[in-house]
């Protein structure tokens, strides 16, 4: 096989110390292992895996900086150190006083929005994330996606298709009133939408509509590194300022935030929220206790307090920064330039292909995200993940049925050679796509489809152009010998 390059690949600004090995299988093995998990990738054991791009949640290699921390952590039940450190690191970053900390982000989202909507309430947002729309929608709230228009285009390049329609939500606010709309859900960067970033003048228009109507303003922070990195690189006037500042001047921006410290924390567990207002961080907090724990560790152990106070300063490490968006560029570009459909530009830490496009010799009822997905695994034990693009309200005749494959790469954890493994991978299923066959579901979960969905495999178009087997039996069963 052979790459066809754009640019070079980047140079891993680190040395590797600790190693875990990783198993090819035969395809034989891999075509059986589909069939029993259901053509469902979630459903496969991770030893089964080659390279796994299911997500950057959780999967991120931890530093050795972290795991020194980690056996220093203080595990006390009240009070511990750790998250006295966690709990500057926070708000350093943050500039937001209150610091509550949660095990994941859905807990950190199921905490605030319980505090704050009612039934009724309408959450405006850029994306919601698939737990965080499914947290506000529980509580008898509507989760409304107000995307950027340019987001729309899917293959036009923008430099932040994660932003928000700001006059999409002027319009929607006049329309329902401030007491409807308890608060403004800002995702950066925005995953949902190909993990598209948004600018700083974006998160400036949006505040000051916010304040002429009295309604807070929250970030889902998951990336705010890697969203301070792309206002750096992109937006005017930012080019001089570090990440950490830009990080700072976005949540100056915000009253509070949501975070899954899996992804920008560089941490395998751990999320928080931090916001300013003392009376809805006590009501926050009494919640907590109920579920999650103690202020002072809620849901987490000393150590995950410790690595996340860590990794959260590492995220904003500018040499990791560059290094883990070029990684990503360097992938998507390379796909770009043998034809394969993506969402432009390739995001921090993604690269999304358009499964709709990529497959197009099938029909959509043919479940084509899921068919790219299970032949990545096929061909080259590479795992990925679909996602609907969103829909948008009120954008008739939209981009409404375009499946992606999500190329998610865990940071630190793949190297350039890894990555160039999974660039020959995917332009050899691309230049053989014709031959890939869809998938009919025989099986659908009532929430949260696509964990556990199973599908069988229909005929390839090779298949279905043969002619039908003839059964050589006659009317009474028997096979005639000639
Ligand atoms: N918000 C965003 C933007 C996310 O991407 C995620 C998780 C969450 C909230 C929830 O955080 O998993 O810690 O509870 N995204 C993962 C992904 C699962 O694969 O994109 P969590």
């Amino acid at each position: 096989m052979t790459s066809i390059q754009t640019m070079a690949p980047p140079f891993e600004p680190y040395r590797v110390k600790m190693i875990e090995p990783i198993r090819m299988t035969t395809r034989e093995q891999r075509a059986r292992i589909l069939e029993e998990a259901g053509y469902n990738l979630f459903s496969v054991e991770a030893d089964n895996v080659l390279i796994d791009l299911l997500t950057d949640s959780g999967t991120a290699a931890m530093s050795a900086r972290q795991w020194g921390a980690l056996m220093q952590a203080d595990e006390s039940y009240a009070g511990g150190t750790s998250f006295r450190r966690f709990r500057a690191a926070v708000q350093g970053i943050t500039g937001f006083e209150h610091v509550i900390p949660a095990h994941q982000g859905r807990a950190a989202e199921r905490i605030l929005f319980s505090v704050m909507c009612k039934p009724g309430d309408v959450v405006p947002g850029n994306t919601h994330f698939d737990t965080t729309r499914a947290n506000i929608e529980k509580l008898g709230a509507k989760a409304v996606d107000l995307l950027c228009r340019e987001s729309r285009q899917i293959s036009v390049p923008h430099p932040f298709k994660g932003n928000i329609d700001v006059d999409a939500l002027h319009a929607l606010l006049k329309s329902l009133g401030p007491e409807r709309v308890p608060l403004v859900m800002i995702t950066v960067t925005n995953n949902s939408a190909g993990d598209q970033p948004v600018s700083m003048s974006n998160l400036r228009a949006v505040r000051e509509l916010l304040a002429e109507w009295g309604i807070p303003l929250f970030l889902d922070a998951c990336r705010f590194a890697q969203n301070a990195y792309f206002i750096q690189q992109r937006e005017p006037g930012y080019q001089t300022r570090t990440a950490r500042e830009i990080a700072q001047e976005m949540f100056s921006l915000a009253d509070g935030c949501t975070m899954s410290a899996k992804k920008d924390g560089l941490s395998n567990m751990g999320g928080f929220i931090a916001l300013r207002n003392e009376d809805l961080a006590r009501r926050m907090t009494d919640l907590l206790i109920l579920t999650e724990g103690f202020p002072t560790y809620g849901g987490l152990a000393g150590r995950d307090l410790e690595t996340v106070a860590i990794g959260l300063e590492e995220a904003l490490d500018e040499s990791y920064l560059s290094y883990h968006a070029d990684l990503t560029k360097w992938l998507g570009e390379s796909l770009t330039s043998a034809g394969v459909p993506i969402v432009q530009p390739p995001g921090g830490y993604a690269v999304y292909i358009d499964a709709s496009t990529f497959m197009r010799h099938l029909p959509a009822t043919a479940h084509r995200g899921h068919a790219l997905v299970a032949e990545l695994y096929l061909e080259a034990g590479i795992r990925t993940s679909t996602i609907q693009f969103p829909r948008t309200e009120g954008l008739a005749g939209t981009a409404d049925d375009i499946e992606l494959v999500r190329l998610a790469l865990p940071s630190r954890v793949y190297t350039a050679s890894h990555i160039r493994y999974v660039i020959d991978a995917v332009i050899k299923v691309y230049q053989n796509r014709a031959a890939i066959g869809g998938l009919r579901e025989t099986y659908t979960p009532q929430l949260l489809r696509n964990f556990t969905a199973r599908f069988a495999r229909e005929a390839t178009p090779a298949e279905e152009a043969q002619p039908a087997p003839v059964d050589p039996r006659d009317a009474a069963g028997r096979v005639s010998v000639a």
